[in-house]
């Protein structure tokens, strides 16, 4: 199944349990300092969850644009390493604001993997707060999951958007991608293990606290629901792959970079070339739509978050040629995703000419620092540079 049925198959089946489609916000949260950058599904309904901003509905559904790169949740350095994590990705969602709790979340997210997806049964496995013996009852009782396939922990299932904010206890629902050849411990291989074989497909969180900056949880005016399942592993387990960098999001990136730098992206290996794809693909997918949404790259804030992106992507691609790799790749994820997006589309000009922009004086400024590196060392008498020239 192609990500694009993927996301309209999780949209189409929460309308049809009576929630409204929302569309995806911006990247830059409404007038939210807590935050660099919308993360997840709930942040455009952080005042809905807390009371102090009311809707015409009670359920929503959407499909979040959603940056991590900086701030409490921050994949950048492990991206192009794994096999799932992203600076920019799509997290599917559906709401609950003080309507169903944990009973019906638990239920449609069951219903709509197992019956909707047709995800066997056997592959899936579950995790829950440590205390939460109601969340285990409804998974076992009512949805008829095996004790054994439930697993208990603490931080791992608590959820927060930030250091403050709407915040509770959660669920998570794991996808068996089978034994990975990275598992540390293959014996004792299980939920919670770092290697690659469990992923986390989807997370209910059960929102039942807003939490201030003394750190204390205040009940939520009432008990709500708030889910995030990542488009690209969805779709990765969709199409029966082990990572998400070999669905059909990323592929005709990959083609692009290959035909701009004659090397090959080798599905599932941490070679160089395919590291690099990797880093690249995901880079310049964030650079899209973090300057679609109106971030440029600067020396401060969500702009330095940008340039640091950008530039890494960059520096990644001179190691697959010479030529520009990011403005090609940008050009395709324009073009593949700006029916889902059309601001993308709308804003093609200005996202080209901010990248091409960033891209000329990163290469100044490395052209620059290379030869200034290279005259030092030549005149060195010790095996030291001085600070004041590395810096
Ligand atoms: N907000 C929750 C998450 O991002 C669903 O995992």
């Amino acid at each position: 199944m192609k990500a694009a049925e993927v996301r309209s198959k999780f949209i189409e089946y929460f309308k049809s349990k009576g929630h409204t489609h929302v569309e995806s916000s911006s990247l830059i949260p409404a007038s939210d300092p807590t935050l660099l950058f919308t993360n997840s599904g709930m942040v455009q309904f952080k005042n809905v969850f807390t009371g102090s901003e009311k809707r015409p509905y009670t359920r929503a559904t959407t499909h979040q644009k959603s940056v991590r790169a900086g701030g409490k949740h921050n994949d950048l350095d492990n991206v192009g390493h794994t096999s799932r994590h992203h600076t920019f990705f799509e997290m599917l969602g559906n709401f609950s604001f003080g309507d169903y709790f944990k009973k019906e979340a638990i239920h449609y997210a069951w219903d709509l993997l197992t019956n909707v997806y047709k995800i066997p049964e056997t592959k899936l496995y579950v995790t829950i707060h440590i205390n939460d013996d109601e969340a285990f009852k409804i998974w076992n009782k009512q949805e008829k999951v095996p004790a054994e396939k439930i697993s208990r922990f603490d931080k791992d299932n608590f959820w927060q958007m930030a250091d403050t904010g709407p915040c509770g206890p959660c669920s998570e629902i794991f996808y068996d991608h089978g034994p990975q050849p990275n598992c540390p411990d293959p014996k004792n291989c299980k939920v919670g293990c770092s290697c690659d074989r469990f992923v986390e497909i989807w997370n209910l969180v059960f929102m039942q606290f807003n939490r201030d900056d003394k750190g204390i949880d205040h009940p939520l005016p009432k008990p709500s629901v708030d889910t995030g399942s990542g488009l690209e592993r969805l779709s990765a387990v969709m199409q029966g792959v082990a990572s998400n960098y070999d669905t059909d999001l990323f592929t005709d990136l990959f083609k692009v970079m290959s035909n701009v730098s004659g090397k090959k992206y080798s599905k599932g290996h941490n070679d160089e070339t395919s590291i690099a794809m990797r880093v690249m693909a995901d880079h310049a997918r964030a650079s899209a739509f973090l300057i679609a949404d109106g971030v440029i790259p600067s020396n401060e804030g969500r702009g330095y978050v940008l340039r640091r992106i950008m530039r890494r992507g960059i520096r990644y691609g001179k190691k697959l040629t010479e030529k520009s790799l990011i403005l090609p790749t940008v050009k395709e994820v324009i073009s593949k995703m700006s029916d889902v997006y059309p601001e993308l589309k709308k804003r093609q000009d200005f996202i080209l000419s901010t990248v091409k922009t960033e891209e000329d004086k990163f290469l100044e400024t490395l052209e620059h620092g290379t030869n200034l590196l290279t005259s030092e060392i030549k005149k060195l008498k010790t095996k030291e540079i001085p600070g004041e020239i590395v810096f």
